[in-house]
């Protein structure tokens, strides 16, 4: 009887994973480099044969028969356009590496993402059901609780290099010796000050997460997801339990471009799933111009959150003059065309990457160090100058920089001289192509290809019910006992009442020694 119902649950199962999974994928955030990350895993769950139901501040361009998306394009107003100053950075102001300033704007769109009218309306309709979802996790910890309302595993899905903020939900923090906090951006081996320096920042974090950040978070979950599942008639469990029973932690990440760090097994690399298989091909114009540069091409694009306007003008002219003085042809993705640009500096507005990067004339790219770029970088195997404007694109330049295949070089209103220096230095020097390339063999020598990796996941999540067996045993140990902070508490009692016992002793001791002494 046993055998028959395993049986019978093997064939609906399987029959159910035929079929494809209803797999709910929530991208709540509204900048583009998030934007590309969602709709990439969404393309490949699709092409899986998965049905998806995706939360995107974006409008939808490629309809598909299994896609729904729901709207949060109100999340957009919470991204204040001005926000990135960057003459503030140029000014060397560090407003934009601040923790709480990050949080607060997390959680808001975190709290406007599951209160938007599209996303209750889902939530509270009866017939919805999902087999699994996948939460972007950007520093809140709120889309955790959906659980408690759709009934299925949960999957976090981390756009940056493991850290400690994201680690401790589903195993623990890494070890603050030898890991950086992705704000401070060291790179180890620390110095003794950075390593209490690490330390610090990581127990201030952990503070926030585990009690103010968090209390707003129950608050929320109390008003926003709670209500309904009561309403429903489900349990309505702990948000701290919700927050610590992920089943899986994807990361888009892969060990020869981040730190090889020990990771818990419910973590997953699939970093690269958002390149494109094929290499789509170049505008004709463009192509021309790669293929006739006997000298090479150098790619300068500074991402999607970077505009010409925040650029001073005489940084712009400092930049075309040294562009100007080198042998390479130069492609400077800007959205305005400068005036007395030199023959071999040529300006696009719009540049497709991933193909200008595969060209085998592209020798170097300078970019802002976003990780998408970074990733697409090893993936082509082309060297880099980072120039970071803010979040992780520090970290990465840094460790790039440490791994011999990048320079980093400061943003800074004189940034021109700094870059004429570095360009030099790549150009010239053949290590860092050839760091490169051997990492870009590195990162290609894997079991699986990163989309196949994520798919495989995601269905092993529901064909074993959640995954239990991936569970960090560490999650359901307190940190204290982790770390021994009760043995350590133990010594320090042993030895107070050892030192009073002693004193106790020589205090009798020459108590009788007096009263000796006065009988004498
Ligand atoms: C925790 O996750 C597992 C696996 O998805 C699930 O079976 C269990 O019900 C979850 N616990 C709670 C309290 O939601």
């Amino acid at each position: 009887m046993e055998k028959l119902k395993l049986l019978l649950f093997g064939v609906l199962l399987s029959s159910c994973l035929c079929d494809g999974l209803k797999i709910l994928t929530v991208f709540p955030v509204p900048s583009p480099s998030h934007g590309i990350l969602g709709d990439n895993m969404v393309k490949h769950l699709l092409n899986g044969g998965h049905e998806v139901t995706y939360i995107t501040p974006f409008k939808n361009k490629n309809p598909h028969p299994k896609l729904h998306t729901i709207d949060v394009s109100a999340n957009m107003k919470l991204f204040d356009p001005n926000m990135l100053d960057v003459k503030k950075i140029m000014d060397g102001d560090k407003y934009m590496q601040d923790n709480a300033l990050l949080f607060v704007l997390m959680n808001s769109i975190a709290s406007s993402t599951l209160g938007n009218p599209n996303v209750q309306k889902m939530l509270k309709d009866p017939n919805t059901k999902f087999d699994v979802i996948i939460g972007e996790f950007m520093f809140s910890d709120l889309y955790s609780a959906l659980p408690a309302v759709l009934q299925c595993p949960f999957i976090w899905f981390s756009t940056i290099e493991a850290h400690s903020m994201i680690l401790n939900q589903v195993h623990g923090p890494l070890n603050p010796a030898y890991t950086a906090d992705y704000l401070v951006a060291r790179v180890p081996p620390f110095s003794f000050y950075g390593r209490v320096h690490e330390l610090w920042t990581l127990l201030v974090g952990l503070y926030h997460h585990n009690f103010d950040y968090h209390a707003k978070e129950v608050s929320d979950y109390e008003t926003l997801i709670a209500p309904i599942a009561r309403e429903q008639g489900k349990p309505v469990p702990d948000f701290n339990v919700l927050k610590y029973n992920a089943s899986l932690l994807l990361g888009n990440t892969h060990v020869a471009i981040s730190n090889a760090v020990p990771l818990p097994p419910c973590y997953k690399h699939i970093g690269g799933y958002h390149i494109d298989e094929e290499v789509k091909p170049l505008p004709e114009d463009l192509q021309k111009i790669m293929d006739s540069a006997k000298h090479g091409v150098i790619y300068f694009s500074m991402g999607s959150n970077l505009k010409s306007k925040d650029l001073p003008d005489e940084l712009k002219q400092g930049l075309l003059k040294v562009f100007g003085a080198l042998k390479q042809t130069v492609i400077w993705k800007f959205e305005e065309n400068l005036p007395n640009t030199p023959k071999n500096v040529q300006i696009v507005q719009w540049a497709p990457q991933q193909s200008i990067l595969a060209h085998k004339n592209l020798v170097l790219f300078v970019t802002h160090g976003g990780l998408l770029s970074i990733t697409e970088a090893v993936h082509f195997g082309v060297p880099l100058i980072a120039i970071p404007v803010f979040a992780d694109q520090y970290l990465n330049a840094n460790r790039i920089e440490k791994k011999g295949f990048a320079i980093k070089v400061d943003l800074s209103r004189t940034m021109d001289q700094d870059l004429k220096v570095a360009l030099h230095e790549v150009l010239g020097n053949k290590k860092y192509a050839e760091t490169a390339k051997a990492l870009s063999i590195a990162y290609h020598d894997r079991p699986q290809k990163p989309k196949d990796a994520l798919n495989f996941w995601v269905e092993h999540v529901v064909r074993t019910r959640g995954a239990p067996h991936l569970r960090s045993v560490a999650v359901d140990i307190p940190l204290y006992q982790r770390v021994y902070l009760d043995l350590l508490a133990l010594i320090l009692i042993a030895l107070v009442v050892l030192l009073v016992v002693i004193k106790k002793i020589l205090g009798l001791l020459t108590s009788k020694k007096s009263v000796k002494q006065k009988k004498n």
